[in-house]
């Protein structure tokens, strides 16, 4: 049999010129190996609208929201986060309870360790299976000839591949590992969830050369003094990359948060002045959280904006508009903010109520506790209307809240009076409790004559 070198047409006899597409010479023995072989077909868009991404679910639901809805067989998953935040304990998690056959590549800790650690998940069984080794050929090997249904490698820093230069965590040899390591799961159609330590200060550096080559990249956060935890995707080939998981670390590892508004809000009766009460959409989800703000001193020169849990610059921006509308009253006095819980939210619906919360703080005047602030808010004081206005109002009403102050022209919502603001400065006349202490009768009382 000979085969055209440039067509690939086939052809029982050797002849001058292929037969097919008319080339001299080009007719070789098929198989030599210079033979090309014939060339792949692009087939027309209706023949793939069928088909459908399979996805399993990965035993941790919070997980499989942030990917979209599950783990794709053959898919690679980059987790990254800084160290203590809990991604073992995920993962070790995830793999014990996922109900298929797992592999931990434990390049991070020894087995006995990662058995310790399973036996305080309550893990026990055949699952994962431990795989004690950080050479990237073997691990490679190792998937290929009993393949799993999900491998996590604990760190991707930890693999060394023999023939390429470089210490261990290096780019060239995180890339390296990744080169090997891809081609198993794509081929065995295993999961692969590679774990990336992140350093403060150098964010997803070393893994980041990873980004392009993985299916999704997740982040896990937190504060580590907290309990609170987030999963944050910030690439995903299969699905949204908006959404967030919330989980909550406890002494027998990870647990998804039922109600993860009562974790935001500090839970003081009436907050004193200074707290105002957001309600935010991440993702899918509506979270009504607690934003607290703190005015202090009144001769600074170089005057403090610090703020946790959101982005700074955004909040010089607004501490810039609240001192425009009241004529410099911030000038000289350091504003901090805080969101409580340990979320970082960059939802610009977060505004107003973090604006009201300065506010409340610089002039004394507490909020009503069962008042949600909704609305982000322009350079010149006037109140936005932000996106998903009722599934937040939806929030609010099922924590109990009873009144929210929104954007103008927002739908109201039964059984949640809503208060329409378009300024900045008007907040606190609709939701601040003025004065508790008694005080003279309002004018309506005060002019029958
Ligand atoms: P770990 O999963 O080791 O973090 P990473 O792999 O991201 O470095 O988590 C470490 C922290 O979590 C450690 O400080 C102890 C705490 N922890 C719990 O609070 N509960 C638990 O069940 C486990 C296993 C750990
Ligand atoms: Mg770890």
């Amino acid at each position: 049999m000979y085969q055209c070198r440039e067509c690939g047409a086939q052809s029982p006899r050797w002849q001058g010129r292929c037969p097919k597409c008319g080339a001299w010479g080009a007719l070789v023995a098929a198989n030599e190996s210079h033979a090309r072989p014939p060339p792949p077909q692009a087939r027309p868009l209706r023949e793939f609208e069928g088909q459908t991404i399979e996805r399993r679910p990965s035993g941790v639901a919070e997980f499989d929201r942030v990917l979209g809805g599950g783990l794709v067989p053959g898919s690679v998953v980059l987790v990254g986060g800084e160290p203590g935040i809990g991604k073992s304990t995920l993962l070790l998690g995830l793999c014990g309870r996922i109900g298929t056959s797992t592999v931990f590549v434990a390049g991070e800790e020894s087995p006995a360790q990662v058995a310790h650690r399973a036996r305080r998940l309550g893990l026990s069984g055949d699952n994962p299976r431990l795989l004690d080794s950080t050479d990237t050929d073997e691990i490679a090997d190792a998937l290929r000839a009993d393949p799993p249904d999900v491998c996590v490698i604990d760190s991707v820093q930890t693999l060394r591949t023999r023939d390429v230069d470089g210490a261990p965590g290096g780019p060239a040899q995180v890339r390296a590992a990744a080169e090997k390591l891809i081609p198993v799961a794509r081929a065995t159609r295993a999961v692969l969830i590679l774990v990336g330590q992140v350093t403060k200060v150098g964010g997803l550096a070393g893994p980041r050369t990873l980004e392009h080559a993985v299916d999704a990249v997740v982040l896990f956060e937190g504060d580590r003094h907290l309990t609170m935890r987030t999963l944050r995707t910030v690439k995903n080939r299969f699905g949204p990359t908006d959404e967030i998981g919330l989980l909550e670390m406890r002494e027998d590892g990870l647990h998804e948060v039922r109600n993860p508004s009562a974790l935001f809000l500090s839970g003081m009766g009436s907050p004193g002045p200074g707290a105002a009460i957001a309600c935010v959409v991440e993702g899918r989800r509506a979270l009504c959280i607690e934003v607290q703000a703190l005015v202090v001193g009144d001769d600074r020169s170089g005057p403090r904006r610090r703020a946790q849990g959101l982005d700074p610059r955004r909040f010089e921006l607004l501490v810039g508009v609240v001192e425009s509308l009241y004529c410099g009253v911030l000038s000289k006095r350091d504003v901090y903010a805080n969101v409580v819980g340990g979320l970082t939210i960059q939802d610009t619906g977060l505004d107003l109520a973090l604006a009201t919360a300065v506010m409340s703080a610089q002039f004394g005047v507490p909020l009503d506790a069962r008042t949600v602030v909704i609305g982000e808010v322009g350079l010149r004081g006037e109140v936005r209307p932000v996106p998903r206005t009722e599934l937040r109002l939806k929030e609010a009403r099922a924590l109990g809240f009873e009144k929210a102050v929104v954007p103008p022209r927002t739908p109201a919502l039964k059984g949640l009076q809503t208060i329409p603001v378009d300024r900045v400065d008007k907040v606190l006349e609709v939701a601040g409790i003025v004065d508790s202490s008694p005080r003279e009768p309002p004018l309506e009382v005060l002019s029958p004559t």
